[in-house]
C-alpha cells in the first residue's frame, strides 16, 4: 500500500467509527482534499467500509476480512515468523511459491498467504480445495538445524500450533488425527503438507503448508467431501475473522518451533498426545506389503 493511503488508514483507525474532517486529515498529512478523496475511494475498493459526509468528513466503519500485509503486520506478535510476508489474491499453490522463494534464499519465517489457490496441493498427491477468502492458505519457509530423522516431528509440531491457535481464538475443541490432520466432530478442518529439500545430511529448507478451512459453507465442498470435511464456520455457526487466527497461528508456530530447537521433541510430544484422537484407538499400519493392526498407545 502506498504511503499516503496507509497514513490515511492509520489516522482513521486511531479513531475508528468517529468522523474526522477532510480538512483535519489534509492538515495532518499534508495532502490535498482531492488526494484524500482519491485514497479513500481506493481503500473502499480494498474492502474498507468508510463513510464520507460533506459535513462531517470520513469515518472508518469496518476493516475487511482480508489478510492484507498491513493488517497482518499490525497484529504480529512474533519475532521472525511472518515478518517477511508475501500476499497474493490468487496463486496456484502457496507451497509452490514458497519453494521458489526458498530456492532464491528467502529467510526462515517467510510466509506466503493467498486468498485463493487454484491448484492447492494436499498430501498423497491429492488436491486441496481453497476457495477465495474462505480459509487460511499458508506456507512457511523453515530452515531447521536438526538431523533429517527429526524432520517428521515438524509436522506434529505444526499440528499442535494449529490446535493452540484455534483454541485460543475460537475456543472450539479440536483433535489431531495421526499424523497431522485437525478434526472437529471427526471431520477434517485443517490439513498440513510439509515439503522439503535436502542433500545428504543437510536440510536446505522445509515448506510447511497449512490449509485451514475457516468460513467455507457446506456448498463450497464437493458432494463427495461433505461427509468428512468441515470448517470453523460450520462448527461454530458463525463467521470467524481470519486475521486474528493467522496472527495466533504465527505466534504458536514460532513458540513451538523455538521450543523444539532448544529443548527437543519431548514437550511437543506431550502436547500432541494430549490432543490426539488416534491414541487409544484400533489402527491399521501399512508398511509396504505388510500390514499391522492394533491399538495405538503412543508415538
Ligand atoms: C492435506 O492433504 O491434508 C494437506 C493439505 C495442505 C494444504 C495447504 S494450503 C496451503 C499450502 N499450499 C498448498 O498447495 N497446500 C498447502
Amino acid at each position: 500500500m502506498g504511503e499516503s493511503k496507509q497514513q490515511i488508514l492509520d489516522e482513521l483507525k486511531k479513531r475508528k467509527g468517529e468522523y474526522i474532517s477532510g480538512e483535519e486529515l489534509s492538515r495532518r498529512l499534508g495532502l490535498s482534499r482531492t488526494a484524500i478523496w482519491k485514497h479513500v475511494k481506493a481503500l473502499r475498493r480494498d474492502g474498507y467500509c468508510i463513510s464520507a459526509s460533506t459535513r462531517l468528513g470520513y469515518a472508518l466503519l469496518s476493516v475487511p476480512d482480508r489478510l492484507y500485509p498491513e493488517e497482518v503486520y499490525a497484529g504480529l506478535k512474533t519475532a521472525w515468523v511472518g515478518r517477511n510476508f508475501y500476499y497474493y489474491e490468487q496463486v496456484g499453490s502457496t507451497n509452490q511459491v514458497a519453494k521458489e522463494l526458498a530456492e532464491k534464499g528467502a529467510p526462515e519465517g517467510t510466509a506466503v498467504v493467498a486468498e485463493e489457490q487454484t491448484s492447492g496441493r494436499g498430501r498423497l498427491g491429492r488436491g486441496w480445495l481453497s476457495p477465495a477468502g474462505k480459509g487460511i492458505w499458508l506456507s512457511l519457509i523453515l530452515r531447521p538445524r536438526v538431523a533429517p530423522w527429526q524432520l517428521p516431528q515438524l509436522s506434529l509440531l505444526a499440528a499442535v500450533g494449529v490446535v493452540s491457535a484455534i483454541t485460543e481464538v475460537t475456543g472450539l475443541k479440536v483433535g489431531i488425527k495421526w499424523p497431522n490432520d485437525i478434526l472437529s466432530r471427526n471431520k477434517k478442518l485443517c490439513g498440513i503438507l510439509t515439503e522439503m529439500r535436502g542433500e545428504m545430511e543437510i536440510t536446505q529448507y522445509v515448506i510447511l503448508g497449512i490449509g485451514l478451512n475457516v468460513n467455507l459453507d457446506i456448498e463450497d465442498f464437493p458432494e463427495e467431501l461433505r461427509p468428512c470435511s468441515t470448517s470453523l464456520k460450520l462448527e461454530l455457526g458463525e463467521e470467524v475473522p481470519r486475521l486474528p487466527l493467522l496472527n495466533s497461528l504465527f505466534y504458536h508456530l514460532e513458540k513451538g518451533y523455538e521450543q523444539w530447537e532448544k529443548e527437543g521433541f519431548s514437550s511437543i510430544r506431550e502436547a500432541w498426545k494430549k490432543f490426539s484422537v488416534t491414541l487409544g484407538r484400533m489402527v491399521r499400519i501399512e508398511a509396504g506389503r505388510t500390514a499391522f493392526e492394533g491399538v495405538a498407545v503412543d508415538i
